[in-house]
């Protein structure tokens, strides 16, 4: 059966760098044939986790946002692409969300193997998205079935629409989508 690629895009501002990466590594999946859709976090009604534990017994969230529907694609999905800005050098507080928000999957029979990391930020130092990989490797832990597959840093990119001026990172998200 043919691979599900969900590629998530964490900024929430206009033009982002990492929704226009994340645009180029859906095209270049899409050209190489590949089944592959994309998920921004921008304008969606995503809340904290609250730690009640009750999608433990029951598989769902008591929280009514869109979590429910972003979830249904992450179920369906074989690869997941997380395109995020480093803020502080860590993870931005809306993916790290986003991702303990996955918890109705937590010891679940889950699809997803392959995850892949690719970073933005202001900071050229190659040690710069170190820790959020470390920050999601954490959570790949908890997916046994989970491996973190590959990553792409874009460094030295801070203003809206910045990474243009670097045609290298599009072009390398591309090939990433076409690898996928
Ligand atoms: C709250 C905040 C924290 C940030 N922290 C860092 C940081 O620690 N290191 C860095 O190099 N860039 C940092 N940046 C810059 C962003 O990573 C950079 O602007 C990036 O291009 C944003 O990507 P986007 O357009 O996809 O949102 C920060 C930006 C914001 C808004």
């Amino acid at each position: 059966m043919e691979k599900k690629i969900l590629i998530v895009s964490a900024s929430l501002r206009g033009r982002s760098n990492s929704e226009l990466l994340a645009e180029e590594i859906l095209a270049g999946a899409r050209e190489a044939g590949k089944e592959a859709e994309l998920l921004s976090l921008k304008e969606k009604d995503l809340r904290f986790c609250i730690g009640c534990l009750a999608c433990q017994k029951t598989g769902k969230c008591v929280l009514r946002d869109d979590m429910g529907k972003m979830l249904d694609r992450v179920r369906e999905a074989d690869v997941l692409v997380l395109v995020t800005p480093i803020y502080y050098y860590g993870l931005p507080g809306q993916l790290k969300t986003f991702l303990d928000r996955c918890n109705p999957l937590y010891g679940g029979e889950n699809r997803f193997r392959d995850v892949y990391l690719v970073t933005v930020a202001a900071d050229d130092a190659e040690s710069a998205p170190h820790r959020a990989e470390e920050s999601l490797g954490g959570w790949i832990e908890c997916f046994p079935q989970a491996r973190l597959a590959g990553s792409l840093f874009c460094g030295g990119v801070n203003g809206p629409g910045e990474i243009l001026a670097r045609p290298e990172y599009p072009a390398r998200a591309r090939a990433l989508g076409a690898s996928l």
